[in-house]
This record gives C-alpha cells, sequence and structure tokens, in this order.
C-alpha cells in the first residue's frame, strides 16, 4: 500500500495534488511520501517483535537527508557502504552506533572514520579486509566489532546483477571457509566478535532462498558455539521484494514468520537490511511529456526525465508503472514507448505502455522512491532533479535541482 492515489482525475501524494508540486517545483522531480516511508518501516519492525532485533535500513536504497532523518526519528538503525553514507546518516540525525558497514572494499581511511565515530558493526568480507581493519583498530588502539560476512551460495532468483549469495560473485566469504574465517578473528588482539552476516540478493519474491540461507546460516552458528565462539546478532541482509507490475513478494510479516519459524537463536539480535521494501513503493518520478512522435512502426512519447534520472529499466529491462498525473481521458488511448532525451537507444522508461495523453502532459513513473534518485548521473550534462517530501497537506523540497553550473563548477581549463 501507498499513498499516491487518485482523487477524482487528479493523482494526490497524500494530501497535495501533484499538480500544485510540479507548478512550484517544475519537471522532473521525484516525490516521497513519509506516511508510506513511515508504514513500511513501522510493518517490518512489528513483524519481528518476537524476537531482539535490529532494523538497518539499507542507505544505499534512498539516502536523502529527510528520508534517513525520518527513519531515524523512527528508531530505525542504517546499514551504509561508504563513508559518505555513513556521513549522510550522521548529518540526518543517525546514530553511528546504530549502523552496519557492509560492502567488499571499505578503504583504510573509511574504516578508520567508522573506528571512529563508534559504528555497531563491520560486515567482513574478505580476510584481507579483516587484516586491515586489525591494523587500524590496533593503530588507533581500540577494538574493531565486526561480523563476518558469509556467502551461502544459494540463487536468490533474481536479476543476475542483483544476486549475491552465489558462490560466484564478489560477495562474502566463501561458507566453506567461515569456521576458519572465525577462528582467524577470534585470536586477532583488536578484533571483537559481534555477529554472522549475509544478505543473498536483491527483489526476492519467493521465501525459500530466505529459508535455505537462514538454515545454511544455523549450521555454522551451531559450530562456532561448539569452538567457544558466542555471537550476539545474526544479520540477514535485505532483499524482500516489491511489486512492481505482478510480482507477488511475502509481505514483511509472511517473511518475519518465515525467518522467526526457522530460527532457532531466541536470544540472538536479528539484524535485518532492508532497502526497496521501506523506499521503493513511497516514491514517484513525475516527468512531462515534451513530444509525441507517432509512426506506422511505432509511437514514441519523449519526455523530460532520461535514464540518468531512472537508471532502472536500462540497466535491469524493470518495469515500473506509468501514470498520468491527471486522468481526463480526452486523447485516444495508444501504445507507446516512453523515453527520454538521452543520446541513447537504451534511454527508455518504459516500452509498450497504452497511454491516453498530449504534448504538455505529466506522467508519474510509480515505485521509484528505492534505488532511484541515488543511481542518477549526470550524463548529457543533466543537472540531477529535485527531491521533495509530502507530508500529509504538505511538501518540501528536500533536495534543490541541480543547476548547469554545478556540473562544471571543479572542472578547469587548461
Ligand atoms: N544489504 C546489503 C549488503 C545490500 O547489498 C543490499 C542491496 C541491501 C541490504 C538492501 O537490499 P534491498 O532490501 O533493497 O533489496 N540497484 C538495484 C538493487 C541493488 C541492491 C544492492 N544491494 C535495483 O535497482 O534493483
Amino acid at each position: 500500500m501507498d499513498h499516491f492515489n487518485y482523487q477524482h482525475h487528479a493523482l494526490y501524494a497524500e494530501g497535495v495534488c501533484l499538480k500544485e508540486i510540479i507548478e512550484k517545483v517544475g519537471s522532473p522531480c521525484y516525490v516521497y511520501s513519509a506516511a508510506t516511508l513511515t508504514r513500511h518501516y513501522q510493518v517490518f519492525d512489528a513483524a519481528f517483535t518476537d524476537q531482539p532485533h535490529k532494523i538497518c535500513y539499507a542507505v544505499k536504497a534512498n539516502s536523502n537527508l529527510a528520508v534517513l532523518n525520518l527513519l531515524a526519528s523512527l528508531g530505525a538503525g542504517f546499514d551504509v557502504v561508504s563513508q559518505g553514507e555513513l556521513m549522510r546518516v550522521i548529518a540526518a540525525g543517525g546514530d553511528p552506533t546504530q549502523v552496519v558497514f557492509s560492502g567488499v572494499g571499505k578503504r583504510p581511511d573509511e574504516i578508520a572514520f567508522a573506528l571512529k565515530h563508534n559504528i555497531y558493526c563491520f560486515n567482513v568480507e574478505s580476510l584481507a579486509e579483516l587484516d586491515c581493519i586489525q591494523q587500524i583498530a590496533h593503530h588507533l588502539n581500540v577494538r574493531a566489532p565486526i561480523a563476518l560476512r558469509i556467502n551461502p551460495d544459494i540463487d536468490a532468483k533474481s536479476h543476475p546483477y542483483v544476486v549475491t549469495g552465489l558462490k560466484e560473485s564478489k560477495f562474502g566469504i566463501a561458507y566453506e571457509d567461515a569456521i576458519s574465517a572465525y577462528k582467524k578473528a577470534s585470536n586477532l588482539a583488536n578484533i571483537q566478535i559481534r555477529g554472522l552476516d549475509y544478505h543473498i540478493g536483491s527483489q526476492l519474491v519467493e521465501l525459500s532462498p530466505f529459508i535455505e540461507a537462514i538454515h545454511r546460516m544455523n549450521e555454522l552458528i551451531l559450530k562456532l558455539q561448539s569452538l567457544g565462539i558466542t555471537l550476539q546478532h545474526l544479520d540477514i541482509g535485505g532483499g524482500l521484494g516489491v511489486v512492481y507490475q505482478k510480482e507477488t513478494p511475502p509481505l514483511p510479516d509472511e517473511y518475519a514468520r518465515a525467518i522467526l519459524k526457522n530460527c532457532p537463536y531466541q536470544d540472538l539480535t536479528l539484524i535485518i537490511e532492508p532497502g526497496r521494501a521501506i523506499a521503493a513503493n513511497a516514491g514517484i518520478l513525475i516527468t512531462q511529456v515534451l513530444y509525441l512522435k507517432e509512426s506506422a512502426h511505432k509511437n514514441f512519447c519523449i519526455v523530460d526525465a532520461g535514464m540518468n534520472d531512472l537508471l532502472r529499466p536500462a540497466l535491469y529491462s524493470a518495469w515500473q508503472e506509468i501514470i498520468p498525473i491527471e486522468r481526463l481521458n480526452e486523447q485516444e488511448a495508444i501504445i507507446y514507448d516512453v523515453v527520454g532525451p538521452v543520446c541513447e537507444s537504451g534511454d527508455f522508461l518504459g516500452k509498450n505502455r497504452v497511454l491516453a495523453i498530449k504534448q504538455g502532459d505529466y506522467l508519474a513513473v510509480r515505485s521509484a522512491g528505492a534505488y532511484g534518485f541515488v543511481m542518477s548521473s549526470n550524463y548529457n550534462t543533466r543537472p540531477r532533479i529535485a527531491e521533495v517530501m509530502v507530508k500529509d497537506k504538505q511538501y518540501k523540497i528536500v533536495r534543490e535541482r541541480e543547476t548547469i553550473e554545478h556540473l562544471y563548477r571543479n572542472e578547469h581549463i587548461w
């Protein structure tokens, strides 16, 4: 459920008519619903109440300070993958002691920064990284809290670019090397073992890979216990899918029940790192129809947002619903490819969409709150677009549209 609905002919975000936002902010822009973000976070949090747990929102999904601030105020922790994301959490009023730091390529300076800010845990992805953290922690005279990210070799059955738990993927430490890696970690003076971590992929629409993965981890935990290595937490990563089109992902409640049923360690704190399930359906991208180009072969609806603003359709052939901001049905509905202004044939937001529109109309690309703005770029020297947050009957620009001068202000002529 989200809070983008039609009232009569006009699309609203919560209690605000989107036309009103467009008049003030211009097009294109992202619009987020605070009520949807809140609801998604609370549903997730409530679903795990039967076990000690912490929801560490995956900042990479949508890292706008207003989004992070809202989630922090609800009690969220955060999963970050760079110093930049950690700094965003801090700037947004989030608590660094509630942060887990994931990622295969943490730089030494990023590790030092995170240690100085007392993060809750590093999710360590290789033995080389473990050595690096040990050295830096020794130098700073602290003990670094860690979990090892273990790759369970499980097919998450999602797009090949977003599955992470197969043994050929770059993520985590191989399952069969897990015990020796923990033994090594337990012998390092400046390392404090906190937990075990895994993340098998994103946009998972079935429960079975999640269940298979936790079973594999249960076996590991048992072996670790027999070696006297005790854990405070099990971090099960993120990955719960959302409805873009006709997918039928488990609801957060079903997902939580499946996890809890298959986790025999009731004292262990569960850490969950959802990104998409919190943010995707809490945001839309608004774009204006610049031109309609109709021919015997194909009809194109050329809009003012492109692959640089929303990359998912171009990169993953992702399908996201496209709907008009005003449903007046004055035009005949015909089939269009909705394409952007970027000079690439891969620059499309949607293919074969039935739309009743005219030049100048506005469209909303739904489910754009996760992996939308954060993956945008300045390709074709296009300024990144504004982000707006709606709360009930009010709205606020939470990121200004970039100006063209912003784009080349750090460049120099030789
Ligand atoms: N934890 C880790 C370690 C991750 O790598 C990710 C996502 C998450 C949590 C959050 O996963 P989520 O709950 O959002 O599925 N750009 C792609 C998605 C990439 C996901 C990367 N990692 C897309 O637009 O579909």
